[in-house]
Parts: structure tokens; C-alpha cells; sequence
């Protein structure tokens, strides 16, 4: 389904040039849950951003549902995004001024879906996340854990082939983390959608059905766990 073949994407400041990714290739399935887990200063960031379609590699290809996402316009890829991937952020990213239920809705107002079926399917997505009844909440009056609860509804919001998260458990406590990961593996069964998700946690690798390790750029280590939690 998205396929990552010897990417590279390096930096540069000044005269230094960081290497943050030296060739990395690797297959997402449809429905996978998986991890990308590694050291601060390991790529982490700057893969889930090429696959997200939020930065180009320099070297490489990468294919979503068998598209070669590198000589796109800017406003192709940000289509591509819009259609097909929703995004978690570690510090959650809610728009301040919108309620809960405009922040989950937003993207399908953006892709002309009629305002029934969107009341419909936001009031739904709310619910699965638990948070039935604080559609008129700002961001300011929910705590962390519901903050990220609603950034994972409005991820969903489209049906996205992917969710790309960014150490989404960072900010949060550790009981908060591990709810916040039951939700998204029961979204994941329930919704078949793939879940990539990066994190130094232990906890939250835990969860995860596959696990990439980076180290300095490079993949050390790809594997399955049958026996994951959740
Ligand atoms: N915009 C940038 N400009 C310059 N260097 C960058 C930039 N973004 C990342 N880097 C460098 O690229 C390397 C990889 O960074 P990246 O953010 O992908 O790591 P990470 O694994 O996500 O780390 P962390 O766990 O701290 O979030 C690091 O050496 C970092 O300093
Ligand atoms: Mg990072």
C-alpha cells in the first residue's frame, strides 16, 4: 500500500549537513499497526513527514496506493493529504478557536461533504472516542488525553488510508498514554485503518504489531511482535 524505497533526506544549516535518513526502505500493508521507535535525533520525525507527504526526499521513491509521490506541485501533495491521510501530533495541534466537534469536522467541510452526512459522521467519530457530548467544548476546556481523543476523531474524519502520529503519547501521562493507544488499536481493528506511529516509549511499542528501530538514520531492526498488547 505505501511503499519507502532507499530514502534519503538530509539537512542543512549553515556549512553542516545532517544525514537524518541514509536509505531506508521498508513496505506499510493496509491495517497494519506499527511503530517507528529509535533515539532522539534518529529520523523518526523526518520519515513519518516524507511519508506524509509533508517534506520530499532527496534520494528515493515512495509509493502511496501505487503512486510515486515526487514530482507532485505542492498543491497535489496537499490534496493527496487531504484525501488520504490523517495526521496525530504529539502536542495535538487543535485549532483553538473551533469547538471539538468543528475541529473533527473541518476536513470534510474542505472536501464538499454534504453538512448532513458531516454532523452524522462527526457526532459518531465522537462518540467512538469516548466523548460523547463535548462537541461545544474548545480545546482549553478538555484535558491532554481529550485533546488527543478528538486529533485522532478528526484523523479519521475522512476514512484515511493511513494515520501518521507522532509520538502522540509524549505529552500525556502514562495511564492517559496507554488509553490513547487502546483507542487507536480499537480504531485500527474497527476501521481497518494502518496506523504508523513513532515513540522512546516502551509502553507504547508495546502495543504495536510491527516494529521498525532506527539508529542514526538507517534501519537496524524490522520485526513483528504476535504477541502485542491490546
Ligand atoms: N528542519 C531541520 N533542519 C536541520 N536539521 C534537522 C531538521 N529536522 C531534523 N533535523 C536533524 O535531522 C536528524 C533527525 O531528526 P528527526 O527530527 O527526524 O529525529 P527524531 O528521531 O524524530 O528525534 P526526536 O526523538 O528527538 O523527535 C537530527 O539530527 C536533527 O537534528
Ligand atoms: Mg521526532
Amino acid at each position: 500500500m505505501i511503499q519507502v524505497k532507499n530514502v534519503k533526506k538530509s539537512y542543512h544549516t549553515g556549512e553542516t549537513e545532517v544525514h537524518a535518513l541514509r536509505g531506508v526502505t521498508f513496505v506499510i500493508e493496509k491495517g497494519e499497526f506499527m511503530s517507528i521507535a529509535g533515539p532522539s535525533g534518529s529520523g523518526k520525525t523526518t520519515l513519518l513527514n516524507l511519508v506524509g507527504c509533508l517534506d520530499k526526499a532527496d534520494e528515493g521513491t515512495i509509493l502511496i496506493d501505487n503512486e510515486i509521490i515526487h514530482d507532485q506541485s505542492k498543491k497535489e501533495l496537499a490534496l493527496l493529504r487531504r484525501k488520504k491521510i490523517g495526521f496525530v501530533f504529539q502536542s495535538f495541534n487543535l485549532i483553538p478557536v473551533l469547538t471539538a466537534f468543528e475541529n473533527i469536522s473541518f476536513a470534510l467541510s474542505l472536501l464538499n461533504v454534504p453538512e448532513k452526512k458531516i454532523e452524522e459522521r462527526t457526532l459518531n467519530l465522537l462518540e467512538e472516542v469516548g466523548l460523547k457530548g463535548m462537541e461545544y467544548r474548545l480545546p482549553h476546556q478538555l484535558s491532554g488525553g481529550q485533546q488527543q481523543r478528538i486529533a485522532i476523531a478528526r484523523a479519521l474524519i475522512k476514512d484515511p488510508l493511513i494515520v501518521l502520529a507522532d509520538e502522540p503519547t509524549a505529552n500525556l501521562d502514562s495511564k492517559t498514554g496507554e488509553d490513547i493507544l487502546k483507542l487507536m488499536k480499537t480504531m485500527n481493528r474497527k476501521h481497518k485503518t494502518t496506523f504508523v506511529f513513532s515513540t522512546h516509549d516502551q509502553m507504547v511499542m508495546d502495543y504495536a504489531n510491527r516494529l521498525i528501530r532506527l539508529h542514526d538514520g538507517t534501519i537496524q531492526d524490522d520485526k513483528t511482535n504476535p504477541s502485542a498488547k491490546g
